[in-house]
């Protein structure tokens, strides 16, 4: 019978709407539809209102065409709700069965000078994230999100919010698929849509991250990349190999990928969307380890599958490419991604064995864990001696001892321009997804310039102390560009609860801060 009813429901012409029994139908088709719809809606924390409640327009308009239900049962329920916390409530409405109300903080949040960050889309995006998964929860599969004062990071938090990487499990166990609407006033939609795609772009990179090594090799990285890209206009992908790496003369990437079977790959992305094909280029750069064992100077064996995220810096910079391109920003990008394992077969490489880079320095691999920087030395070096940059920015899960200086708050960024940082520090207060500047003084330079073997050693003197800052001043000898970033997102690598619309796991920051910096200076380069 109910196969019949959604077949009919689909069939219905307006003659036949007239005859009782299929008005009947019509009726029970609706219900059964409608039964699956929901609604996110948001209110204001106000300290002058009795009530303590001020509804955004959406939800304004829901509470009247309740007949003033929602206010009704929000008193009844307690009136305040903080930031971030929410209420259910079922059969208000005929057509939203079920209402998430979530609490969006104070209406005048705006930027928070001391916190370094938008609070207001914060808000928004982490009430979207949770009135969605919230609805996602009890089996709804038609999400309407109230725009509040800011559709695209109602849209950001909503896509974020929803992300599940489970196609590796068995069908009954995976998080049912949702779709997501704008609700109401429609005038903001392409806003709307701008922050869905980058909170879709961001949860690529989130899924590359997640996906196990041995589903993502660097080939495969390479390939999903590529797969990804193939529709997009102005884009053009070439897949290096070993070959190329060599003619090249990257010995420093070679190095490391040499201790495993899988061969390394160099990814390489160009973004034309200057109608000046020539105008200097974005050049991003990204860490692509699909695992690090640590190799000789192995790591211990706890957390070590957290590993499988140390290509996020790969990951994050062809995500934000992605959404460069597909929002037609005017602006050319180049994206390089040097890819490989670092394992411990018998071709590995030792602590004490000398390397030369592309750039003609020697360097002495003193801990073969340190390898992101072995590897990000070539692509750097080929990025600004290659392209002339208008500016350069790697991305690279590089340093423990990144994590250890910020934890998750923020990416440290290391950098030899006044104008690239104040960019990209902008950029991280509209996003959220925020940026905190660190130093290359030449305090630590002298420590990885004093080898007893070669120019350089790729671990600095004083062992532990200021390892992300060593580790950063080991990169500036291969860089040749004078408006240089380096992102250690190691500490932001993974999300457990302190970004409350990014759910558990793998975090694919800093993807949406990379595209908003670009952006903020397409007007200027292109
Ligand atoms: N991939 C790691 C850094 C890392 C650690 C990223 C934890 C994310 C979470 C990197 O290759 C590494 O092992 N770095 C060493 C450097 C040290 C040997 C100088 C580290 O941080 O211990
Ligand atoms: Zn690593
Ligand atoms: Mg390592």
């Amino acid at each position: 019978m109910a196969a019949l009813i959604a077949y009919k429901c689909s069939h219905i012409s307006n003659a036949v709407r007239r005859n009782y029994l299929t008005l009947l139908l019509v009726r029970r088709c609706t219900t059964a539809q409608k039964e699956k719809k929901g609604i996110v809606l948001g209110i204001f924390e106000t300290d002058n209102d009795v009530d303590g409640i001020a509804f955004t327009p959406s939800a304004e308009n829901f509470n009247q065409r309740t007949s003033g239900k929602l206010s009704e049962l929000l008193h009844l329920s307690g009136q305040t709700l903080k930031k971030g916390k929410s209420r259910l409530f079922y059969g208000i409405d005929k057509e939203y069965t079920s209402v998430a109300v979530v609490g969006l903080g104070k209406q005048s949040a705006g930027v928070n000078e001391l916190e370094e960050i938008n609070e207001s889309k914060e808000n928004i995006r982490t009430a979207a994230a949770v009135g969605a998964r919230q609805l996602r929860d009890i089996g709804i599969k038609d999400i309407e999100i109230d725009p509040s004062t800011d559709a695209q990071a109602a849209g950001e938090g909503a896509s974020l919010g929803l992300f599940a990487y489970d196609e590796l499990k068995q069908e009954s166990k995976r998080k049912p698929h949702v779709n997501l609407s704008l609700h109401g006033n429609q005038d903001s939609l392409d806003q709307w849509q701008k922050g869905i795609l980058l909170g879709d772009c961001q949860n690529f990179a989130r899924k590359l991250m997640e996906m196990p090594a041995n589903k993502l090799t660097p080939v495969e990285f390479a390939n999903q990349v590529v797969s990804k890209m193939t529709d997009l206009d102005h884009v053009q992908t070439t897949i290096r190999n070993k070959q190329w790496i060599e003619e090249k003369k990257m010995f420093s990437f070679l190095s490391v990928a040499q201790g495993s079977n899988q061969p390394p790959v160099f990814l390489e992305i160009q973004y034309s969307g200057c109608s000046n094909k020539d105008s200097p280029p974005l050049v991003l750069v990204g860490k692509g380890v699909t695992f690090d064992c640590g190799g000789i100077s192995i790591k211990p064996a706890a957390q070590m599958d957290m590993m499988r995220g140390d290509m996020g810096g790969a990951a994050v910079v062809v995500a934000a490419l992605l959404a460069i391109a597909t929002l037609k920003i005017p602006i050319n990008v180049v994206c390089l991604t040097p890819l490989c394992e670092n394992l411990i077969n018998g071709e590995a490489v030792k602590p004490g064995d000398v390397v030369t880079a592309m750039n003609g320095k020697s360097i002495q691999v003193d801990n073969t864990d340190a390898e992101g920087r072995l590897l990000l030395a070539d692509a750097l070096h080929y990025g600004c001696t290659s392209f002339h940059p208008t500016a350069i920015i790697n991305a690279a899960t590089l340093t423990g001892a990144m994590a250890v200086a910020l934890g998750s708050a923020a990416t440290g960024v290391f950098t030899n321009s006044r104008k690239l940082w104040t960019n990209l520090y902008m950029a991280g207060i509209e996003t959220g997804d925020r940026l905190w500047r660190m130093p290359l003084f030449e305090h630590y330079t002298k420590q990885i310039t004093d080898s007893q073997l070669a120019d350089l050693n790729n671990i600095g003197k004083a062992a532990r102390d200021g390892g992300a800052c060593t580790a950063a001043a080991f990169l500036k000898e291969f860089v040749t560009c004078s408006h240089w970033a380096h992102l250690d997102i190691a500490g932001v690598m993974t999300n457990k609860d302190e970004v409350p619309y990014i759910g558990k796991g793998m975090s694919g920051r800093p993807t949406r801060t990379l595209v908003e910096y670009a952006s903020r200076i397409a007007d200027d380069i292109c």
